[in-house]
């Protein structure tokens, strides 16, 4: 017979301290959770931000315990009603709770502390340089930067002995739904990587009118309130042209032996700007590998980045020798002599050797893509399984109308369009019928 008694307590998490709102049944499985990495991710008002406070003070009773908080801006932290706020109303009662307002650190009558901080620009990760924590909590994770997520990792520290040995380094991430790095890194790997995902639902908040908050979220876009109310991590918008179901995945082992008729191209669509604070979101080098064989299109790898000009050609340089002197190289180039003298500076520079020429585009994106359209709706197009597929899947099938992006879509448009002549004007096509 177990000593049920027991048993409820190890499943008790350690509750937290000076918390003044009880954690649900959801909110006890995230503070239940040792495991370096977890996300507390769905549904809006489920209860993840508070669930984020809730856990950064469950050591807080410990001396020395160290907890950070972070937004991607100072101004969302701070906004009325966020989380730094509510934070500060939780502490308000405790006169023995001492609130820093120039540093966002509060202070515990053990000497622990709890800190708010922010990670707007690239550098200002720099300013954690020689701290340590053993919570770091990011509040709607998906507007942060995967580089600075990973950089906080090397922040998680403890010391050997001692009552702080024995507290769990922790990484704490809670957000609603959106198709980035937070999505590949907890739902797709997750679960191979150890890494927890506790899914935020509206009915498992206690402290949440649900029906009112349900009414509130019928004004958003239907992929939005998809994202918000279900906490669903696969709503996309959906343009018409590419759909998601029709593309065949295959794996490294399905991959059919190659004939001696088959070809191969890395075909790369060109742009040079860094992410930047005036710019967030520039557009993307991309470089499709597609092979063609037996009338079937293999999308086997799509490489990308967001680089300046030296590092592109050191990327693309770099690719190419990873791919093989088999494969053949073509570029985008865009109209005028600055594309040629671009193209000649790759033949000559970093591509000399290889088989690669520029190949100017006509017509509009849309008409290009048709019969890459066509052949994926075919089920002529295979997939292989890979790190990148998630992104280009959700790229694919938003276009035309709602991506923000359509690199990957030009440089998978254009390796099908040089491989199979499909696309090109009619007599330049290269005996192949639709
Ligand atoms: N366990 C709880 N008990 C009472 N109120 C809660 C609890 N968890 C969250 N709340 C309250 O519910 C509201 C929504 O929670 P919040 O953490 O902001 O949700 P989310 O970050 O998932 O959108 C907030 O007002 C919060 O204080
Ligand atoms: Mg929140």
């Amino acid at each position: 017979m177990p000593d049920w008694h027991q048993v409820y307590e190890y499943l008790q998490p350690k509750m937290p301290v000076f918390c003044p709102e009880e954690p649900s049944l959801t909110q006890k499985v995230f503070l239940r959770t040792y495991a370096l990495e977890a996300l507390f991710g769905g549904a809006a008002g489920g209860g993840k931000s508070s669930a984020l406070l809730m856990s950064a003070l469950q050591y807080c009773d410990i001396p020395n315990y160290s907890a950070i908080i972070f937004r991607r801006t100072y101004a969302d932290l701070a906004l009325p009603g966020a989380i730094m706020d509510r934070f500060i109303n939780w502490m308000a009662p405790h006169d023995d709770v001492r609130w820093n307002a120039n540093n966002y650190t509060a202070v515990f009558p053990s000497g622990a502390r709890i800190s708010f901080g922010y990670l707007n620009n690239s550098q200002d990760y720099l300013r954690y340089k020689g701290a340590e924590f053993q919570f770091v909590g990011m509040d709607e994770a998906t507007e942060i930067r995967e580089a600075d997520y990973r950089y906080m990792f090397s922040r998680l520290r403890r010391p050997a002995s001692g009552p702080l040995s024995q507290v769990p380094l922790r990484m704490r991430s809670a957000c609603n739904p959106a198709p980035n790095w937070v999505r590949q890194r907890f739902i797709v790997e997750g679960a191979e990587k150890g890494r927890i995902f506790v899914p935020s639902r509206l009915a498992d908040n206690p402290g949440i009118d649900a029906d009112s908050y349900r009414m509130a979220l019928q004004a958003l876009d239907p992929v939005e309130r998809r994202r918000l109310e279900e906490g669903d991590w696969w709503a996309t918008t959906l343009g018409t042209m590419f759909s998601r179901e029709s593309v065949v995945l295959i794996d490294n082992d399905e991959l059919p032996p190659i004939t001696s008729v088959a070809r191969a191209v890395r075909f790369w669509d060109l742009a040079a700007t860094e992410p930047s604070q005036s710019n967030p979101d520039p557009d993307w080098t991309v470089g499709t590998l597609m092979l063609f064989d037996g009338g079937v299109a293999y999308v086997l790898d799509v490489k990308r980045a967001r680089l300046r000009g030296e590092k592109v050609e050191q990327f693309i340089g770099q690719t190419a020798y990873e791919d093989g002197r088999t494969v053949a190289i073509r570029m985008e180039q865009e109209p005028g002599s600055s594309g040629k003298a671009l193209v000649d500076q790759y033949a000559r520079y970093v591509l000399s050797g290889f088989d690669f020429a520029g190949i100017r585009s006509t017509g509009d994106k849309i008409t290009r893509a048709r019969p890459f359209a066509a052949a994926i709706a075919n089920g002529n197009v295979r997939c292989l399984r890979g790190a990148w597929l998630t992104d280009w899947l959700d790229e694919m099938s938003s276009f035309p109308e709602s991506c923000d992006h359509d690199d990957q879509v030009d440089s998978a448009v254009g390796a099908f369009t040089h491989l199979t002549g499909l696309g090109l004007p009619q007599r330049k096509r290269i005996g192949i019928v639709i």
